[in-house]
């Protein structure tokens, strides 16, 4: 590893920072010997990061929360795999792509820090979480403790379970922002009965970017024999997430969010004792029961973006987990410590260390956030989501390790302007 003094003369040279593509690898980023949060604000690093990516810089793309684009090394992959498949598709699909799935699965359980027998790879973290919520046997009466800033897919299939099934979903208010853990623990115990069989939380609430202290209620159901499912969407790829800091038997994650990997991939974790107790979504003959493999059983499907996930690691690694996390923070904070002390702006994201992640919810006093978003949209070419919850509200901000820091001032000033004259009539 190069000193720091090292490091910066290199860096000031300048050149190993502009490659774009796929050469983005011979940029020393990942070996930046500086702590993540003082690189974090780096800019001639973080070009190099921006310039692996084929962006449309006509348009500022702030709603990557919803899904992410790839790196050109990553599309080009994807591309390669799927061309090839073509040539001869029976054969290069099942003979030759689909046995590297298994490279894939050792990636993805290094990076989570799991066994790789507990990896299956999914189209997202819809797939990956409905088939624990719908292969856990449940019976009438049992029930399920989840959040009324769940994701609404996942409560549709809840409660999908409890017409079908006769399941009992009881759903919580956490407070927004959710400032004190004690508070969150506590509310999930409150709504816990001797008939509690499934805890189902957000690692990452989509909706406002906030943290959730997954580690202490995996504790809390486990000492129960509750089943907790976590809903990692947000989470992986984005904070450094590690297997042992979740304690939970069951995660759920898109690829395709922050981890920048293909669209359409995603990725379950079924600690290896439980594999036998929940049923795959698609039929699996009786001898993968005890084999993580069995949730693959979608028949045939392009494997070229699953392969294509690898080149997604390869990217999220050469920047270093942490040292990304620290840089989405730092987007976050430099747009919105910058507009939270205006008196029209109220901010549903705390921004104290360890609370939120890169993604925050913001609203401004007197404009509807469908409003507002029309208005960033078709005015300012600036793409955000508005979010209308019973309890709160606002546009939802997520830039990514594409976005510039120019981009996100430019941000910060169109939305300072509006919280002081409110919308042109
Ligand atoms: C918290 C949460 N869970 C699950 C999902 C579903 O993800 P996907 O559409 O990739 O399946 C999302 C998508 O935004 C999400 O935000």
């Amino acid at each position: 590893m190069e000193t720091r003094r090292e490091f910066l003369a290199l860096a000031s040279a300048g050149a190993p920072f502009l490659l774009p593509g796929a050469a983005w690898r011979s940029a020393p980023l990942a070996r930046d010997p500086r702590p993540p949060e003082e690189a974090a604000g780096d800019e001639d690093l973080w070009s190099t990061v921006q310039a692996a990516y084929a962006l449309d810089r006509s348009i500022l793309n702030l709603n990557n929360g919803g899904v992410c684009p790839a790196p050109r090394a990553v599309i080009e992959a994807q591309r390669r795999y799927e061309e090839h498949a073509h040539e001869a598709p029976a054969y290069v699909l099942w003979r030759l792509q689909d046995p590297r799935k298994e490279t894939v699965r050792a990636e993805l359980a290094a990076l989570f820090g799991c066994d790789r027998e507990e990896v299956a790879i999914t189209r997202n973290a819809s797939e990956s979480l409905e088939t624990v919520q719908l292969g856990l046997a449940l019976r009438p009466g049992d029930e399920v403790v989840t959040t009324d800033q769940d994701y609404p897919r996942m409560l549709t299939t809840w409660r999908q379970r409890v017409r079908r099934d006769g399941l009992v979903l009881r759903t919580i208010e956490l407070p927004v922002p959710a400032e004190d853990d004690d508070l969150v623990v506590q509310a999930f115990e409150a709504a816990l009965t001797p008939r509690t069989r499934v805890i189902h939380l957000c690692h990452v609430i989509n909706l406002t970017g906030q943290i959730l202290p997954v580690r202490r209620i995996a504790d809390l159901g486990r000492a129960r024999g509750i089943e907790v499912v976590v809903d990692g969407a947000h989470a992986f790829g984005h904070l450094d997430v590690r297997c042992a800091d979740i304690g939970a038997d069951f995660y759920g994650t898109s690829l395709h969010k922050f981890l920048s990997a293909p669209h359409g991939t995603g990725m379950l974790y079924v600690r290896r004792e439980r594999i036998r107790d929940v049923w795959p979504l698609m039929a699996a003959p009786e001898s993968l029961d005890a084999d993580v493999r069995k949730f693959e059983e979608i028949g045939t499907h392009p494997v070229g973006v699953r392969l294509a996930i690898a080149e997604a690691i390869a990217f999220h690694r050469a920047i270093g987990p942490a040292r990304k996390a620290a840089r989405l923070v730092h987007l976050r904070d430099r747009w919105a410590r910058r507009v939270a002390a205006h008196r029209n702006v109220k901010l549903w994201t705390s921004l104290a260390p360890g609370r939120s992640s890169g993604v925050a919810l913001v609203e401004l006093l007197g404009i509807p956030p469908l409003e507002l978003q029309g208005h960033l949209w078709s005015e300012h070419r600036i793409y955000t989501v508005a979010i209308e919850h019973a309890r709160f509200r606002g546009i939802r901000v997520s830039p990514h390790v594409c976005t510039s820091a120019h981009e996100v001032d430019r941000f910060a000033e169109v939305l300072l302007t509006l919280a002081e004259k409110g919308l042109p009539d």
